[in-house]
């Protein structure tokens, strides 16, 4: 059997029928993922994996910047993220797969695409989990510290700071994710609910005590620092709108995929945005914006209560939102990394699924275990910050795919489609561009080595593993040119069985 050249297979494409017939099936063995996940668990695994430092620290830190005009910084970042939300939804409708921005450049792009997007996802989802891990551990400094308790320094942080040896909260937190990710999908969706609910409440008790407070001429002049002052924020505060494709992960495990899918990610971006705006007006409402250059959130609430304690729920919803982001990002990455063994571009064992608990056991072990020692040793540094770019190549990517997908299959099923076709793609694929060249050289930097280290393990592992790249040219063709009437004989995407 003769193989494709290198450049031949980086352009070989995998087909929505494969996927769709393959979906939730073990890398080997007749073990098959469970469809337990409902509309609105989807939906919460979206805002858990979004909800996080972006509404808790950033958005006080950029007040001062924008002004009274913050609310509107808020609403200014949403507007690209919804964009690529919206192309996220008509992909997840037409492509019900958990490799969610992997496989929808795998069906449209090609392989090359697929591993660069796939390795993007590691960064988006590995990386970032041991990012918000470690950065967790200083709000368990500060919940112990209220009770007067404290850690020996060895294990209060990694050895970036002074005295560190290992951040033993960052490592449990991410086992403890890892352990209820294998007992179940449906127990770790049921208690990321819980989370979630929670950590908005949170926000809606902030937004209430703050509300009490609150008085209109604070807003005033809150069109004078539009440029750059509102808009400066809003580049800053995309960040806070990152993980709304989480949902999309989640495309085996869902109970009518081609039907949830584009509706929990809409219903979560725009939870999430209405939470942001409300909870932004009720900061300004409270406490004028130069305030906020020396104050955060959770001092409003001590200010306004007259109680300091009451800062003691802030830094507990704030552990409970960066437990919630770690549990359903950790999902996220299992879930990529099971659909990329299937496609033969890393190894199997990240597709073997137990048939008792019906989760990817091996690869869930593998993937915590390297991600709790990484939060617990390893100072990210640049590399967390990169994680920024590699979500704007797969936001790029998938509102490249939608544009790919609707002239080369018009006749797909698509649930949901984009409205004002081309021009969201389009604009989304230029907004996360733009807000690309917005990142510094550093950051550009340590993307650059990462991206590196991909390629050499493609040309080491994927390339020669890959499924469709152990076709010959003539099995290959027949395959793609089966494309239409392989899908129409798959069953309908939504209602696989289970
Ligand atoms: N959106 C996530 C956060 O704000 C990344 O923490």
């Amino acid at each position: 059997m003769t193989r494709a050249s290198l450049g031949g297979q980086l352009l070989r494409r995998r087909t929505i029928g494969m996927l769709v017939a393959e979906a939730g099936q073990s890398s080997e063995g007749s073990a098959t993922l469970g469809r337990h996940l409902s509309m609105i668990q989807l939906a919460m695994i979206s805002v858990g994996a979004t909800l996080g430092t972006g509404i808790l620290a950033l958005l006080a830190e950029q007040i001062p910047h924008a002004g009274p005009g913050i609310w509107m910084s808020v609403l200014l970042a949403a507007v690209p993220a919804l964009l690529s939300a919206l192309s996220y939804a008509e992909m997840a409708g037409a492509v019900p797969v958990s490799g969610s921005s992997y496989s929808y450049a795998y069906v449209t792009l090609g392989e090359g695409v697929a591993w660069v997007v796939g390795w993007c996802l590691v960064l988006e989802y590995g990386v970032s989990v041991a990012a918000v891990a470690s950065g967790a551990g200083q709000y368990v400094d500060e919940t112990l510290a209220i009770f007067g308790l404290s850690l020996p320094a060895a294990i209060a942080s990694d050895p970036s700071a002074e005295g560190g040896v290992f951040n033993l909260s960052a490592f449990l937190l991410v086992i403890l994710a890892m352990v209820l990710l294998l007992r179940g999908v449906r127990e770790a969706a049921w208690i990321n609910t819980v989370l979630v609910a929670l950590k908005v409440g949170v926000l809606l008790f902030f937004s209430a005590v703050a509300f009490t407070a609150f008085r209109v001429d604070h807003f005033d002049g809150m069109f004078d620092a539009f440029f750059p002052g509102v808009t400066g924020a809003a580049a800053v505060l995309f960040f806070s709108y990152i993980g709304f494709d989480a949902a999309s992960t989640a495309g085996e495990e869902a109970r009518d995929p081609a039907r949830d899918l584009p509706r929990a990610i809409l219903l979560g971006m725009g939870l999430v945005t209405a939470i942001y705006v409300v909870v932004a007006i009720a900061a300004v409402g409270a406490r004028e914006a130069p305030w906020f250059r020396d104050h955060g959130l959770v001092t409003v609430l001590a200010e306004v209560t007259g109680q300091p304690w009451f800062g003691v729920v802030f830094s507990i919803g704030a552990l409970i939102a960066f437990a919630s982001i770690v549990l359903t990002v950790l999902y996220g990455q299992t879930r990529i990394l099971l659909t990329m063994s299937r496609d033969g571009l890393v190894p199997r064992v990240f597709g073997r699924i137990s048939p008792t608990t019906r989760t990817p056991v091996a690869g869930t072990l593998i993937t915590g275990a390297v991600i709790a020692v990484a939060a617990g040793i390893v100072p990210l540094g640049e590399l967390a910050n990169a994680t920024s770019i590699g979500t704007f190549a797969a936001f790029t990517v998938v509102n490249v795919a939608v544009i790919v997908l609707r002239y080369r299959r018009p006749d797909l099923p698509r649930t949901y489609r984009v409205p004002l076709f081309p021009v969201v793609p389009v604009l989304g694929a230029v907004t996360c561009l733009a807000l690309m060249t917005q990142l510094s050289g550093g950051t550009w930097i340590a993307f650059g080595c990462w991206m590196a280290v991909g390629i050499a393990i493609y040309l080491a592992y994927g390339r020669r593993h890959s499924r469709i790249g152990a076709l010959d040219e003539r099995a290959y063709r027949a395959a793609i040119a089966g494309e239409a009437s392989g899908f129409r004989a798959a069953p309908r995407a939504g209602r696989l069985p289970g």
